[in-house]
């Protein structure tokens, strides 16, 4: 018998629920074990008593088509240097590692992006954790693994927002541009952009020319068609190179800024009335699509089936159609950008759509 811990890691996304669902029926159902859920993240385990929930079987039914995580999560506070209310950064990852030997813990399952997966790693290496890693990021940039929880949720969250963009475009005759999510990576917009009938799609793995994308929009114009939909990642820069981002209070956050760059460059290049609109958080959450339940499922029961066979230092991974797994260093050494040469890039600009190069 096992007695095995789940904790939820970095920016919550749709699927997170699922996926804590599937290894307590895997865990408990299967191999009759014991699962605690660790509340907010390390955070949960730097408190004494540590704050931790025994999960049951009928606990977790509803989760299924819940949004965010209801262990909670945190971005903030790396262990290592964990800031302190005097202003001092400290490192408390003893004090996790203490409280997962407390607690006779077994193993952890750890999801979270490579971010998270990669400072977890470190505490287990370094505290004899038994820790096996389940991908999920809405920004689908976790190497080794062709999609993460979060990234379908938000895809669709995105798509239906440029179908509704759509209609006040055509309405008004303007330049609607889309500002999404992503991080460092393009492929919410690559994706969202090919399903929603983007004109434009902007990425930060493509450079582009503000030329090119008013030349697109001149075109439509003259094909009579009076309004465009652009779609640009939150970490595209501005024609000159410049990354356009609002930091918030904890000098971290960007707060979007590239998509009102685009519309005033637009409406000067070209004339055409332009809005923007900032999806933002609005993509992390909601109810989980059927492919990232799907993902969760099968993510979850590996993830339990890899501490049932003692293969640890692990993260469940999604290849070919098929669920499997690399070393947690495989997939935080490979940091998954949008291949220029991927076969999506090819198939926007098969449709027409300008990538702006
Ligand atoms: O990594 C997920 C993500 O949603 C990014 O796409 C975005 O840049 C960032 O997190 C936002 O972080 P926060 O929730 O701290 O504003």
């Amino acid at each position: 018998d096992k007695r095995i811990g789940i904790l939820t890691s970095g920016g919550d996304c749709a699927g997170l629920n699922p996926v804590i669902r599937a290894v307590v029926h895997r865990a408990i159902g299967t191999y009759g074990w014991e699962v605690l859920g660790i509340c907010r993240s390390t955070l949960g385990l730097m408190t004494n008593p540590p704050d931790v929930t025994k999960l049951e079987i009928d606990r977790v039914d509803s989760l299924l088509t819940m949004g965010g995580t209801v262990l909670g999560t945190t971005n903030k506070g790396d262990p290592f240097a964990f800031p302190m209310a005097d202003g001092s950064l400290c490192d408390r990852s003893h004090e996790i590692i203490d409280n997962y030997h407390k607690l006779g813990l077994d193993a952890l399952i750890g999801i979270g992006g490579d971010g998270s997966l990669a400072i977890l790693r470190k505490i287990a290496q370094q505290g004899g954790i038994n820790l096996v890693g389940i991908p999920k990021t809405i920004d689908n940039d976790v190497g080794s693994t062709e999609i993460s929880i979060g990234f379908d949720t938000a895809v669709n969250i995105a798509t239906e927002a440029l179908d509704r963009l759509h209609f006040t475009a055509a309405s008004h005759s303007r330049v609607m541009i889309l500002e999404v999510m992503g991080r460092d990576a393009g492929h919410i917009a690559l994706n969202a952009g090919i399903a929603g009938g983007a004109d434009v799609i902007l990425i930060p793995e493509i450079p582009y020319t503000l030329e090119k994308v008013c030349r697109k929009i001149k075109e439509r114009q003259v094909q009579g068609k009076n309004f465009s939909i652009v779609i640009v990642s939150e970490a595209v820069c501005t024609e000159a190179g410049d990354l356009i981002k609002k930091m918030d209070r904890f000098g971290e956050c960007r707060l979007g800024g590239i998509g009102q760059y685009l519309a005033e460059e637009i409406a000067g290049a070209s004339g055409a009335e332009t809005r923007v609109t900032v999806l933002g958080h609005i993509q992390r959450g909601g109810i989980p699509s059927p492919q990232d339940r799907l993902i969760a499922a099968a993510f979850g029961v590996e993830a339990v089936d890899l501490i049932a066979a003692g293969k640890y230092d692990h993260v469940v991974t999604w290849q070919n159609r098929q669920v499997g797994c690399v070393p947690i260093t495989e997939a935080i050494g490979q940091y998954r950008a949008v291949d220029p040469q991927d076969t999506l890039v090819k198939t926007a600009r098969g449709l027409g759509i300008c990538l702006g190069d």
